[in-house]
């Protein structure tokens, strides 16, 4: 009896082991011990004409903070946000997410907007993907982008939300599913040091910057199970299903099967308008954000897509869906690649 004990015990040892290890090597312990944190400070973001203006800038139309975090009307072309209810939060809906995700009321509405949150917990949620409670955030909200942040811009950013007119619209919580719930608290990086203004010495590098608080790769990298796909970054093919239909994204790298027949005033023109000459683009493409963008930005951002790897993925949304083998999504001219 007590040998067999011992052994018992030793097997109960020997597998813990093994599994431990094998915890470490793969997905470590994040699972289990929650996300990576810091705890705030009382740091207060100071208001000023300059970082209004920037705030209000990167919220509406370089970030999709509004887009994404205001009611829309579907029932009307383009789906734009409804009048007067801008900030104030909505459900998110795209198909197949693991997750009863709504993206909370930003406003400073003191019982259901962010009126009661310190500057660091806003700082915190916006940059390294923790709640004010502690939860990992699901990733849709990029704060793996917005981690690039630029100190002042998170600032400008900050001090513009304080700034919204309070809008009542209560959401609950969102819910991610298990096990995914335990996954995703891998995800959030803190930041403990500052982040310096980003590099601005050349057009490709502003335009890398601004691409990246735009997120334009969530949407334009196809991904499984939340990891982008080796070798197609920029390369489309991403299916995404929800209030706007089912869609592919572009290729928008400079190859032949991509936009490499683009100039600056065509790729303008998209950015603003959804239309590609005569082809219009799908709302999912958010054009009705963008069209707020300088001259200036488009440029940049038009010179920093010139320099990624062009990748032959052809896409196209007018054509039937069939499976694609480079990227695993049934798009239109899939059999093709
Ligand atoms: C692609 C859509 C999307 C964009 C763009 C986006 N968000 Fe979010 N955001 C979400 C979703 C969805 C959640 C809820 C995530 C969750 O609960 O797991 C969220 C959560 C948050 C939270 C909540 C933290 C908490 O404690 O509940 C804050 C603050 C926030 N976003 C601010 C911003 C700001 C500021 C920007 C722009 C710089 C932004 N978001 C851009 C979708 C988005
Ligand atoms: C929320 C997802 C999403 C984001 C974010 C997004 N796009 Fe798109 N984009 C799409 C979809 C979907 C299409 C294809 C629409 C269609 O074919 O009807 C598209 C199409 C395009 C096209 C047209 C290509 C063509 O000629 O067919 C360009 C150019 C483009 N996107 C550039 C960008 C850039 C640059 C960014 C970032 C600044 C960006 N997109 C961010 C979803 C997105």
């Amino acid at each position: 009896m007590r040998r067999l004990f011992k052994f018992a015990s030793w097997t109960v040892l020997i597998a813990a082991v093994v599994l431990s290890l094998g915890i470490t090597f793969t997905i470590g312990w994040r699972p289990v011990i929650g996300p990576r944190m810091r705890p705030t400070t009382n740091r207060k973001f100071e208001s000023t004409p300059e970082r209004l203006a920037r705030g209000k800038y990167i919220f509406k139309f370089v970030a999709g903070c509004e887009d994404c975090h205001s009611p829309h009307d579907t029932t009307k072309p383009g789906m734009p946000i409804t009048d007067g209810a801008e900030a104030s939060g909505e459900e998110f809906l795209i198909d197949g997410v693991p997750a009863k995700l709504f993206a909370p009321n930003l406003t400073p509405d003191p019982e259901t907007g962010v009126a009661t949150w310190t500057d660091d917990e806003l700082a915190r949620a916006i940059r390294e993907g923790v709640t004010r409670e502690g939860r990992a955030m699901f990733p849709i909200m990029p704060y793996q982008n917005f981690h690039y942040m630029s100190d002042e811009d998170l600032a400008s950013v900050v001090v513009y939300m304080r700034s919204l007119p309070a809008v009542k619209h209560a959401l609950p919580e969102s819910v991610v599913f298990a096990p995914v719930k335990y996954l995703i608290r891998d995800v959030p990086q803190p930041i403990t040091a500052s982040v310096p203004p980003p590099d601005s010495s050349t057009a490709a590098a502003r335009g890398n910057y601004l691409a990246r608080l735009a997120a334009c790769n969530e949407c334009h990298t196809p991904a499984k199970r939340g990891a982008p796909i080796p070798g197609m970054n920029f390369a489309g093919g991403f299916v995404m299903s929800g209030p706007w239909g089912s869609v592919a994204t572009a290729n928008i790298t400079p190859d032949p099967s991509g936009i490499s027949y683009y100039d600056e005033n065509l790729f303008r023109e998209v950015m603003r308008t959804g239309m590609v000459r005569a082809r219009k683009l799908n709302e999912l493409m958010p054009y009705n954000q963008y069209k707020g963008l300088t001259d200036g930005d488009i440029s940049d951002i038009f010179a920093f897509l010139k320099t990624l790897k062009p990748v032959s993925h052809r896409v196209d949304n007018t054509e039937t869906p069939t499976m694609c083998k480079k990227c695993g999504f049934k798009h239109g001219l899939g059999e093709k690649n």
